[in-house]
């Protein structure tokens, strides 16, 4: 395993109370994989690997039972080796909003040799000419390694920072909404150059978005978070033809096809419980048509399900009759929320 995360916690500390903003997640990615995480808006995904990365704030506390990088705990890892030894060279970040992460005042090219020279003693030559690889890599002219942000359009932007989290060859390259806010026709065009960069690299990818279509696209595994909990992870085709959880049955009708494309988590009437405070039960019970009083009392456990398929859900053995009521549209209408 390259990384295991193992029952992985962050709360912040607001006004109104504790934010249980990730509680209590776990996951593994091998080499070369694409592990895509799929959730609402305000699940929890950035949070999550920003906790990874180690860029939360002050108010957030992070707890975790195990992190491991590499078979390494990187929680007895101090900060600064952390930014030395893990930061960028084993594990990269294109953040979300990564449109906005190119300092205006330098030209693109010089940020992306900057980023390789902070971290390896090259000559300014081949630092260049390692980011005029990766410009074509991205699909960007190499021409354009003299221009300033301003020039770029936010999807030559996006590509630019892409390049960035290629630059130093990490094992890890974690992307937060990598195609969110850019058009559709910028969006495929995107996706099929990262499908194309996976089949070149050996790094492996953590994939964080809203948007299912593009989990589907280029995943390998695919983990469903909600509410700060992982609810199903699963081999794609495995959680795309037998998912398990209501909350995965629920989307499902929404993208009946693993192809399906350009369509957002918006199938399921209701919305996400608020995070503050104590959700003892399942924090899906709230919208879940299936919900009997058990999953407001208690948190289900994780149950392996199949090889490499996990779900936390109290209803497991109801499943086959659960399948068939999710694919009446009538179930969901009548759920709890939507009432
Ligand atoms: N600095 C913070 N202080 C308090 N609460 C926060 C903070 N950052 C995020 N949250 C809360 O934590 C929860 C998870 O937020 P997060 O940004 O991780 O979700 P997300 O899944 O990345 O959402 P999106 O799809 O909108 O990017 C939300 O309820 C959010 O309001
Ligand atoms: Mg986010």
């Amino acid at each position: 395993m390259l990384l295991d995360i193992r029952d992985l916690k962050v709360r912040y500390a607001t006004g109104q109370g504790t934010v249980k903003a990730v509680d209590g997640v776990s996951l593994s990615i091998a080499e070369n994989e694409v592990l895509g995480i799929a959730g609402e808006s305000g699940c929890g995904k950035t949070t999550l690997i920003k906790a990874l990365m180690r860029l939360l704030p002050g108010t957030a506390t992070t707890t975790a039972e195990r992190l491991h990088f590499k078979g390494r705990e990187l929680q007895t890892l101090s900060d600064r080796d952390f930014r030395k030894q893990i930061l960028w060279n084993e594990i990269s970040l294109v953040p979300q909003s990564a449109m906005n992460s190119l300092d205006p005042v330098y030209r693109v090219g010089d940020q992306v040799v900057e980023a390789i020279r902070a971290h390896i003693d090259t000559p300014r030559r081949e630092a260049r000419d390692r980011v005029a690889h990766l410009f074509d890599a991205v699909g960007l002219q190499t021409g354009l390694m003299d221009s300033y942000p301003h020039e770029f359009s936010g999807g030559m932007r996006q590509r630019a920072m892409i390049a960035m989290a290629l630059a130093l060859e990490p094992s890890l390259i974690v992307m937060d909404e990598p195609t969110t806010g850019l058009d559709v026709l910028v969006q495929e065009r995107i996706i099929r150059k990262l499908l194309e960069i996976r089949s070149e690299i050996e790094s492996s990818i953590l994939l964080i978005t809203h948007d299912i279509s593009v989990i589907a696209e280029m995943s390998d595994r695919i983990g469903i978070m909600y509410a700060g909990r992982l609810m199903e992870l699963a081999a794609a085709e495995d959680l795309f033809d037998t998912p398990w959880h209501p909350y995965t049955l629920g989307l499902k009708n929404a993208f009946p096809s693993i192809r399906a494309i350009d369509r957002e988590l918006i199938s399921i009437p209701g919305s996400p419980p608020n995070l503050l405070g104590d959700l003892p039960g399942c924090t899906f019970n709230g919208r879940c048509p299936f919900a009997v009083p058990a999953c407001a009392a208690e948190r289900p456990v994780d149950t392996d399900v199949g090889p490499g398929h996990r779900v936390s859900c109290h209803r497991l053995d109801d499943i086959e009759s659960m399948r068939a009521r999710a694919s009446e549209k009538t179930t969901w209408q009548s759920s709890k929320s939507a009432a």
